[in-house]
């Protein structure tokens, strides 16, 4: 069995102190059947990338395209592997709405993480009004075909993960049931199945939107639940601590 894995996306948050505490706090859990990761500020990545070592995952939440030159403000691949960052965050709902991010330019971003070795977490999630029209498949398998340009890319080696984060849930306090999201997860998985079965050894599908710690056992107990993409609750060093606990309480129940 793949290990779950924890991810923690700090978006516009945190400080240099709060890399350090948590890295001390979590590494203690860490375990083989728990993968816990830190989706971090660009500034606060090199740090965590040299204390956390191999003992955890430090990503990106947003890497260019592009391979290198006149693109100001924009962190590459090469950069991102040259620190010891080895994964990314591809079209978080966040870069979709605020950042133009569409579902060809994750495509294009799928290509480069992978050509460079980078595990990507590919994000997908409907909005409110699209679940109250009953459109969901519709729309996850649409964001979905950002794998199609990628998959000559793709690696067994490389982990390759995507995590279904309900718009409608993130930041608001408001969850999917696990069952909602248990149906959504199988929509996922059959998706690739179906369409890029290379993928499924490596394939891993979280769930993101409000998980907490008192309800991410829920969301970890579901059979189609790989592991969890928390953001507001992982800025909390005791929070995000009992989260990958409760995590590997799971695993070890598995
Ligand atoms: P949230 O964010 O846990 O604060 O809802 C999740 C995310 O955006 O990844």
């Amino acid at each position: 069995m793949k290990p779950y894995f924890v991810a923690a996306n700090w978006k516009m948050n945190g400080s240099q102190r709060l890399v350090s505490e948590i890295i001390e706090a979590v590494q203690g859990v860490k375990s083989d059947s728990v993968d816990i990761g830190l989706f971090l500020p660009s500034p606060y990545m090199a740090v965590a990338a040299s204390v956390a070592g191999q003992t955890m995952i430090v990503g990106a939440q947003h890497v260019s395209q592009h391979e290198s030159g006149a693109f100001t403000g924009e962190v590459s691949c090469a950069m991102l592997r040259d620190i010891g960052v080895s994964a990314a965050l591809i079209g978080h709902s966040e870069r979709r709405q605020y950042f133009g991010e569409t579902d060809d330019l994750c495509g294009q971003r799928l290509m480069t993480v992978l050509r460079h070795g980078i595990a990507p977490v590919l994000c997908v999630g409907e909005t409110l009004e699209e679940r109250k029209q009953g459109v969901v498949e519709t729309v996850i398998a649409a964001q979905l075909e950002a794998i199609d340009t990628s998959i000559e890319y793709a690696n067994p080696a490389i982990n390759f993960t995507i995590a279904y984060e309900p718009v409608w849930a993130i930041g608001t306090g408001e969850q999917a049931s696990p069952d909602e999201a248990g149906e959504v997860h199988a929509f996922i998985r059959s998706q690739v199945v179906e369409r890029w079965p290379e993928l499924t050894p490596s394939l891993r599908v979280l769930y993101g939107g409000s998980v907490k710690a008192d309800n991410v056992r829920a969301f970890a107990q579901q059979p189609q639940i790989d592991g969890v993409l928390v953001g507001g609750a992982s800025l909390d060093v005791v929070t995000f601590t009992e989260i990958c606990e409760e995590v590997a309480a799971v695993a070890q129940e598995a």
